[in-house]
């Protein structure tokens, strides 16, 4: 049995991992604006990723007799100053998630909702995760400095990402 309160704060999160996929493909259509295409396609999965995020939450709340409820999104920036400022605006958009993360965590725990705690165990891994691939780009940005040739270098290796759909997520819509 989940919480009304449970109920809310993860048809939030839905929305939430929802404006995170927007900003990504914000990203990716700025980064592709500007040439950046390796940049582009690390974006572009961003989102897909971010978008399996929604539909984890969403079919959790179906599955648990509850009901996704979807709200208007958030409209992301257009425009950014380089491909530094990009990264550096996702570890911080990715350090705010971690933050929900860990609060739906907390409520989990204070409503002894067991069920709600161990499906947010993959969420607070996975933001890990995602910390880190953020971190070590902007490790390599900083390291590489202004110039073009790095730059282009770095692009290019962010081009080898590549989306793929978890297998769980694959099929029906509440599996
Ligand atoms: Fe769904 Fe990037 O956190």
């Amino acid at each position: 049995m989940i919480s009304k309160k449970m109920t809310v704060t993860i048809n939030q999160q839905i929305n939430a991992e929802l404006y995170s996929a927007y900003l990504y493909f914000a990203f990716s259509s700025y980064a592709s604006h500007t040439g950046l295409t390796g940049t582009a396609t690390w974006f572009w999965v961003q989102g897909q990723e971010e978008m399996t995020h929604a539909w984890r939450f969403y079919n959790y709340l179906n599955n648990v007799g509850e009901h996704a409820v979807l709200d208007a999104i958030a409209k992301p920036p257009a425009t950014f100053k380089s491909m530094q400022h990009m990264f550096e605006e996702t570890l911080k958009h990715e350090r705010k998630v971690t933050a929900l993360i860990n609060n739906l965590v907390n409520l989990a725990v204070q409503e002894k909702d067991h069920a709600s705690r161990e499906m947010l165990q993959w969420f607070v891994k996975e933001q890990v995760e995602e910390e880190k691939n953020v971190t070590d780009i902007l490790g390599k940005l900083k390291l590489a400095g202004p110039g073009n040739g790095a730059l282009f270098l770095i692009d290019k290796e962010l081009g080898a990402r590549v989306f793929v759909m978890p297998l769980d997520l694959a099929g029906a819509a509440t599996a």
